[in-house]
């Protein structure tokens, strides 16, 4: 089968050049962190568009499919513009996340908004802006949307997100499609909430089901057995309620490759899997055809991503391990210690081979031992002011970033055709103090 481009390790573009260090985007990384100084995240448009291409390909034969990117992946505007010039539409989980799309430009009809607990000034603002589709989590929420919608005399265009009781093997932080999830209706009560949305919540218009299964996923069968069920609570819901619904949203989660060992499918199976099973089970209830809808987020930016830091201290434990501390760690990339994920390193500016090596723990600058990026790695030889790149840092590092140890966050730069371009600046210590207030009763 066709491999596509969440199967690979690195961005597309990445090779060592002529002066022997790693480029991507036809970049020298050691150019980059020198101009823009690290912790730097870099991301590659060519690897974005690439994945984009797969995922278009892959599906082509189901007319009715709608992409999506779950922006929660990565959300900032010059990645959104990228995305909404390739055609995807965005999952977004929060007012922030809306106002970035917004701000960016997009068609807010190719808009999605989910989440298991939105406030009532998020959807109001969602509905301002004419935020597509709503996917309803709970009853609460159903009945807090239809007041809103209301009380601003509109019509509101709903999914209902649904628990289909599939469980995928990840890390248990992040698998949502299970029975016992916080997120969505569980199959026995969606009856009940179709009739309140047809009998009392007159503001609201019901298009179809959404589900979503977990992220980092490696299993190709979750999607038609999310298929199974969904089309067929679509086409029992016809049968009880005459209730015509035509859109299913089989939510994102398809895996990436952090390591050499990670083995996550290829976006083209995937496609073959879910337009076979499209076919089979619209044939087996004599539907009509559902627009289909997909989300995902890491599959799309992942790869694109890569963080630069540089090395600083490092410390040999008497007959134990060597650590190399870089600048940047748990604030810039929590994944290691949240999920104990695990990375891929090179040495951005020591690709030669005749190198020595040695096993190393990468470390970060926090203050927590748990702060490590890599518990164990080869790498050359490392020296004070090496650049050290680590991959697949697109999805998930940026936008769980956070300012422990009062550190500003990382710049992050785009780069395509040897070209480079600062998409987020770099936090300054007045940005840090930016919010901050002194009574004036504890002022000198
Ligand atoms: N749709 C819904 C409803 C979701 O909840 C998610 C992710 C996605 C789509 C996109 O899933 P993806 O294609 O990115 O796997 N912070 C965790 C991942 C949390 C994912 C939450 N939901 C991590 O760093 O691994």
């Amino acid at each position: 089968m066709t491999s596509s481009t969440n199967q690979f390790l690195k961005p597309v573009t990445t090779r060592v050049n002529d002066a022997g260090n790693l480029e991507i985007g036809g970049c020298d990384l050691v150019d980059l962190a020198e101009k823009y100084a690290t912790p730097l995240y870099v991301v590659d448009e060519n690897t974005i568009r690439s994945v984009c291409r797969d995922y278009k390909k892959a599906f082509e034969k189901y007319s009715k499919i709608h992409m999506m990117y779950a922006s929660k992946a990565l959300c900032t505007s010059a990645v959104t513009r990228i995305l909404d010039e390739e055609g995807f539409g965005f999952d977004t989980v929060s007012s922030g996340e809306i106002y970035t799309v917004y701000k960016s430009g997009v068609n807010m009809s190719h808009v999605l908004f989910n989440g298991n607990n939105k406030s009532y000034d998020e959807l109001s603002l969602a509905l301002d802006l004419g935020v597509g589709r709503i996917s309803v989590d709970n009853f609460f929420e159903l009945a807090l949307l239809n007041e809103i919608a209301q009380s601003k005399n509109k019509n509101v265009d709903i999914l209902l997100r649904i628990t289909p009781g599939i469980e995928c093997h990840t890390h248990e932080y992040i698998q949502t499609g299970h029975l016992d999830s916080k997120f969505g209706f569980d199959l026995t009560q969606i009856d009940e909430a179709v009739e309140l949305i047809l009998n009392e919540y007159k503001n609201l218009k019901i298009h179809g089901l959404h589900a979503h299964i977990g992220s980092q996923i490696f299993e190709t069968s979750i999607y038609p057995d999310e298929i199974e069920i969904l089309v067929r609570e679509i086409a029992r819901l016809d049968e009880k309620f005459s209730l015509k619904l035509d859109e299913i949203n089989i939510g994102g989660g398809i895996g990436v490759k952090y390591t050499e060992t990670d083995m996550p499918p290829s976006i083209y199976d995937i496609g073959q899997l879910v337009v076979d099973k499209l076919d089979i089970m619209i044939g087996k209830y004599g539907i009509e055809p559902p627009t289909v809808f997909l989300e995902p987020g890491r599959s799309i930016i992942s790869t694109a991503g890569v963080t630069l830091y540089t090395v600083g201290s490092s410390k040999q434990v008497p007959h134990g391990r060597k650590y190399i501390a870089v600048d940047g760690g748990m604030a810039d990339n929590p994944r290691p210690s949240m999920y104990q994920a695990n990375y891929l390193a090179e040495v951005a500016n020591k690709k030669g081979d005749n190198i020595p090596k040695e096993k190393i723990t990468l470390a970060g600058r926090f203050c927590e031992s748990g702060d490590v990026l890599i518990p164990e790695i080869e790498l050359p030889q490392l020296d004070e002011g090496d650049i050290i790149c680590v991959y697949n840092t697109g999805a998930y590092n940026y936008s769980m970033a956070s300012n422990y140890n009062k550190v500003s966050k990382p710049a992050m730069v785009l780069v395509n055709n040897s070209q480079s371009d600062i998409i987020i600046s770099r936090e300054t210590l007045e940005d840090l103090m930016s919010h901050e207030i002194i009574p004036d009763r504890l002022k000198k």
